[in-house]
């Protein structure tokens, strides 16, 4: 089976390509991605000289350059990651997100449509969105797959574009597809741009943790690695033009996290009690910022038996140890362009 995974120099696709690779020696695994800011191939660096695995550098949102590559290399499969995933970049550039998101997504479709021509069997496209196409919760209930699509940033609008044009490609052209929708995810080769990593980050180096609003927006988080578990689970034994929720059973206030990974840091760091929650900052809120999310992933659990394998205060111990382990990956990562974004989003 050759298998390719757009995305995978990214956060969650180097985790995908890794278990992938490693689990699955008789797969010809294609990592395709474009090397934006997220994507680094550090990532795979253990990975990199499996005679199973192989690296294309392209663009999806160049529909001939992605055409030739799946003629050339006749996908029996695609899981599909690769995205503009940050929804305050959403929020100063919109544009960059139709591109890739939308765009990219139709170019694949439509690479991997004209490749099998109507004849899918042993056939499958995987779609890895998000809980943000939900939109907002109130203090209570949670999303279903039921739950009516209603994206308020520019980034879950564009997430929920694409899963409407793969659904879409379902329905009027009998691609074979199945979708996640996944809650937040952290752990180990996170870019340093979203809550967890970019405040691990900020407290080794004694910079100031900037907490949008009041802190009281509500995220449900899960291991990086249960969520790529999830994923090999779903692509192999998930129903065709099914949707899974994926989610943490793990709801906690922005505030009450930035406490807990200030503790944990506190002892790791041998730093006295509260040193690092001096650093917490409240700074003006994100614009359209969605109150709270919370994921029903009853349906995944019910129908193919996962369920994540970490509690909260463990995954994030282990994600910290990373961290503290690879100042190297953060340094590099953390140079050039990174910067200029730093300024100014926090200036
Ligand atoms: P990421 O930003 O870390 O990585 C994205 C990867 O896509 C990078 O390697 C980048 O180089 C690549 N890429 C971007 N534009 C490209 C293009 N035009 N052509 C080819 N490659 C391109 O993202 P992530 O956090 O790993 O998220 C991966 C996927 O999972 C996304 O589709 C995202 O919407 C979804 N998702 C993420 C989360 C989360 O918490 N991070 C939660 C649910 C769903
Ligand atoms: P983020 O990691 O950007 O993920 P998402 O917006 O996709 O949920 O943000 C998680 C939460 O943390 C969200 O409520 C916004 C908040 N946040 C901050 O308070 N400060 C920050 O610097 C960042 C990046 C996020």
């Amino acid at each position: 089976m050759k298998i390719c995974i757009t995305g995978g120099a990214g956060f969650i696709g180097s985790h995908v390509v890794r278990s992938f690779v490693n689990n699955y020696p008789n797969y010809k695994v294609f990592n395709l991605d474009a090397l934006t800011y997220a994507g680094n191939l550090e990532n795979l660096h253990d990975i990199e000289k499996e005679p199973n695995y192989t690296f294309l550098k392209a663009d999806i949102r160049n529909q001939e350059e992605i055409s030739s590559l799946f003629k050339v290399h006749q996908f029996d499969g695609v899981i599909h990651l690769a995205a503009e995933s940050h929804v305050d970049r959403s929020i100063s550039n919109p544009l960059a997100f139709v591109e890739t998101n939308v765009l990219g997504t139709v170019n694949l479709l439509n690479a991997f449509k004209s490749v099998w021509n109507n004849n899918y069997e042993g056939k499958r496209f995987y779609h890895v969105s998000t809980d943000e196409v939900y939109g907002t919760l109130g203090e209570e209930g949670l999303f279903t797959e039921k739950t009516a699509y209603d994206p308020r940033s520019p980034y879950s609008a564009s997430k929920a574009s694409s899963d409407h044009f793969v659904r879409a490609y379902g329905e009027t052209f009998g691609l074979p597809y199945v979708l996640s929708n996944c809650s937040n995810n952290y752990g180990e080769y996170h870019f340093p741009e979203k809550l967890i990593p970019l405040f691990i980050n900020n407290i080794m180096y004694g910079k100031p943790l900037p907490v949008y609003g009041d802190g009281n927006f509500t995220r449900d988080w899960l291991y990086v690695q249960d969520h790529a578990r999830a994923i090999d689970l779903i692509f192999h034994k998930g129903q065709n033009h099914e949707t899974y929720n994926i989610g943490g059973f793990n709801e906690w206030k922005n505030i009450d996290l930035v406490r807990l990974l200030c503790a944990q840091m506190n002892d790791k760091l041998g730093r006295e009690k509260g040193e690092s929650e001096k650093l917490i900052t409240f700074v003006k809120d994100r614009p359209g910022h969605d109150k709270r999310y919370a994921i029903d992933a009853t349906k995944l659990n019910k129908e193919l038996g996962w369920y994540p394998s970490v509690t909260f205060e463990e995954g994030l111990s282990k994600t910290i140890d990373w961290f503290l382990e690879n100042t190297q990956w953060l340094e590099n990562v953390t140079s050039g362009a990174y910067q200029d974004y730093y300024q100014k989003q926090y200036q």
